[in-house]
């Protein structure tokens, strides 16, 4: 970190992040953004966050909470991402802060957005109206938006995978079932993340075995598209997911050709009284099942920032082993099951010279289980 900032810069930008973080789950696929506005004798006059995507940006909320305009004089921005530099579906945030008489403004981190990339800076350091600096706490900003600058780099969604095993590292008893294997504030836990994600994924066994409804229950929150892995589309009808009131929010990934193209004519479609109203999308086959790198391509394109895979041994060991995991979430049970399905099947490493290192990981602890969490 770099020591133009001070103290007070740390504690004013902490406040601004715990701020942007409301607006989680509500405002992909736009960034989490969040601004304090603090007065030339140190007081919060204004704040503000990216509540809705669509709606107002942070900043602009900021500058419309301070109730006495006087206050902006000589006072200092606190914004965790560069303000935007292009006119969307809000006017340009650097222009609209120009006319402002502050002082300083500091940012979190230049916003990796291709149509801003540096631009917003440039607007308010052209001026010369005001101190413009960047990068504070940058590391803290970037891991909070760690999905949008995923989808700006790369154009797929940051994908974490979540796995619920026993100390012995089972997910699942001999006879298949594998409820419940973590705690219930765990459970809850799963279900706040689902709320935060664009969408939930599963794979066929786990969408037939468990029926799962894959919806945010145990907390209020947002509910997510649901993605469902189904290279043959051959799963019933009647399973949750194709039944329920989200219906349309889910959509079953094929690389049947002849099925999908059965789906997609509206004729044949009519004709079912089980009709399907989510989507189904077309995927290549790899190796005999859906191919999950181009999977990722076309979600990508879909729009949809990320995905929690909320997987089976088979699914969880294709996303390692095809490289399309970005996290790894994984509670581990104070349980032993002795046997039954191991949470991972072999993620093609042989020799440990190519063992899988995580980083950044951490442990926390969550009801009665342990939580790790690392990155790819
Ligand atoms: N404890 C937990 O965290 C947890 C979570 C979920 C499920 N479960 C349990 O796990 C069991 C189901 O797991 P599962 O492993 O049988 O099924 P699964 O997780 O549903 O995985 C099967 C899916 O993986 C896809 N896949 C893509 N590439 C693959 C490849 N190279 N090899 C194999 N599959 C590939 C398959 O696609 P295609 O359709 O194209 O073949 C299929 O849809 C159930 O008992 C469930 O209760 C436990």
């Amino acid at each position: 970190m770099s020591n133009k900032f001070t103290e007070d810069d740390f504690r004013w930008m902490k406040q601004a992040i715990e701020l942007a973080d409301r607006g989680r789950g509500y405002v992909a696929p736009n960034p989490l953004v969040g601004c304090i506005i603090v007065s030339s004798e140190g007081n919060v006059v204004g704040e503000g966050f990216h509540e809705r995507y669509g709606q107002a940006h942070a900043e602009i909320n900021a500058i419309n909470s301070v109730r006495d305009k006087s206050e902006l004089i000589d006072a200092t921005m606190y914004v965790t991402l560069e303000p935007c530099s292009h006119t969307g579906k809000t006017p340009s945030c650097a222009k609209e802060i120009l006319d402002l008489p502050l002082k300083r403004i500091v940012i979190g981190m230049q916003d990796p957005n291709p149509l801003v990339n540096g631009e917003g800076v440039a607007i308010l350091k052209k001026s010369n109206r005001f101190k413009v600096e960047t990068g504070c706490m940058e590391r803290e900003v970037r891991r909070q938006n760690e999905a949008f600058v995923h989808y700006m780099r790369f154009q797929k969604p940051f994908v974490t995978l979540k796995i619920a095993q026993t100390v012995d590292g089972y997910v699942a008893a001999p006879d298949g079932n594998s409820k419940w294997i973590s705690c219930e504030e765990s459970r809850k836990k799963v279900h706040e993340w689902r709320s935060y994600y664009d969408a939930v994924m599963v794979g066929r066994n786990t969408a037939q075995i468990d029926n799962p409804n894959l919806t945010v229950r145990h907390v209020e929150g947002r509910q997510p598209r649901r993605i469902v892995i189904d290279g043959d589309l051959s799963l019933p009808a009647n399973l949750n997911v194709f039944t329920d009131q989200h219906e349309q929010k889910t959509i079953v990934l094929t690389h049947n050709k002849e099925k999908y193209e059965q789906t997609a004519d509206p004729m044949l479609q009519l004709l079912k009284s089980d009709y399907f109203r989510g989507e189904t999308v077309l995927v290549s086959k790899k190796e005999g099942h859906t191919d999950l790198n181009h999977a990722m391509e076309l979600l990508g394109e879909m729009q949809i920032t990320s995905i929690l895979v909320e997987a089976g041994s088979q699914l969880a060991s294709a996303m390692i082993k095809d490289n399309v995991v970005d996290k790894l979430h994984v509670f581990i049970a104070p349980k032993l099951l002795g046997g039954g399905t191991r949470s991972l099947l072999g993620v093609g490493r042989d020799r440990m010279e190519d063992i899988l290192d995580l980083h950044d990981a951490n442990w926390e602890q969550v009801g009665s289980d342990m939580l790790l969490t690392g990155y790819f």
